[in-house]
């Protein structure tokens, strides 16, 4: 696995970085394979990102949005619009005002009342846009992942039972943090992506992300150290704030 950290003066120039790292990392796929399968994180950071994608002229028009699939890394078990959802954050901010079909966007059905069903439908969703056989992973071109204060990505929160899941692609994940469901995709399907993107800005990242990426982490590692491709790129797109306490030679 080969680890980029690229640090950025602000949460404005991380997200104008981002939108190119995945702009090219979209069409590289597109060139290599005429399609391109993108997972979308939620909360807020990727806000700016996803805006950006649509909102500026030269983004929107390098982004192939007619061989792009989009799916979500994660959701909360509420319904398409409801305010939390990351379903109704990227449909605002980016799919509501670019060009691509509605049938090449794969939403979370977060409205079930069982969370599990979600996510046994989703999972069912990767294996026929996938094409996958039984026992194979999806390899997504990109996945855009953020970081909790707390280590957490996707829905993979410490000490939640999904981290351990190795064999289902997607899991409904009990979060005490909110009391709630989440549904997400599960370590093996992260780490099997061709490109992972994390985005963390904010001072507040900044003790957690020294510790992700310079502390080895003896006994219970933070789920964000966890994202590992085994045949891929990990790229950490942060800002100042985030890489406050970094040593030296990596700010
Ligand atoms: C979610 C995300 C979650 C998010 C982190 C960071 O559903 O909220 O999947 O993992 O990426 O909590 O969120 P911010 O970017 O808002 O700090």
């Amino acid at each position: 696995m080969k680890r980029e950290i690229h640090i950025e003066a602000d949460a404005d120039a991380l997200c104008r970085a981002a939108a190119n790292e995945l702009v090219r990392a979209a069409n590289a796929a597109v060139q290599a394979k005429g399609t391109c399968t993108v997972a979308l994180s939620g909360g807020s950071t990727p806000r700016r990102l996803y805006s950006l994608l649509v909102d500026e002229a030269t983004l929107q028009a390098a982004v192939p949005w007619g061989q792009t699939q989009i799916f979500w890394g994660d959701e909360r078990h509420v319904p398409p619009d409801h305010v939390d959802s990351n379903y109704r954050m990227a449909h605002e901010a980016m799919l509501s005002k670019a060009s691509i079909a509605s049938t090449k966007v794969h939403r979370i059905k977060s409205e079930l009342p069982d969370a599990r069903d979600a996510a046994s439908e989703y999972e069912q969703t990767l294996r026929e846009c996938f094409h996958l056989a039984s026992g194979q992973l999806p390899r997504f071109d990109v996945v855009l992942l953020g970081m909790g204060p707390d280590g957490h990505m996707a829905s993979l929160f410490p000490g939640t039972a999904a981290l351990q899941e190795r064999r289902r692609l997607v899991v409904a994940n009990w979060v005490e943090k909110g009391a709630s469901y989440r549904i997400t995709l599960t370590l093996p399907v992260l780490n099997n992506a061709a490109c992972v993107i994390f985005l963390v800005s904010g001072e507040e990242k900044a003790q957690t992300l020294r510790a992700v990426l310079e502390k080895e982490a003896p006994c219970a590692p933070l789920p964000a150290q966890l994202i590992r491709p085994t045949q891929g790129r990990l790229v950490w797109m942060v800002d100042r704030a985030a890489a406050r306490l970094l040593s030296t030679d990596r700010r």
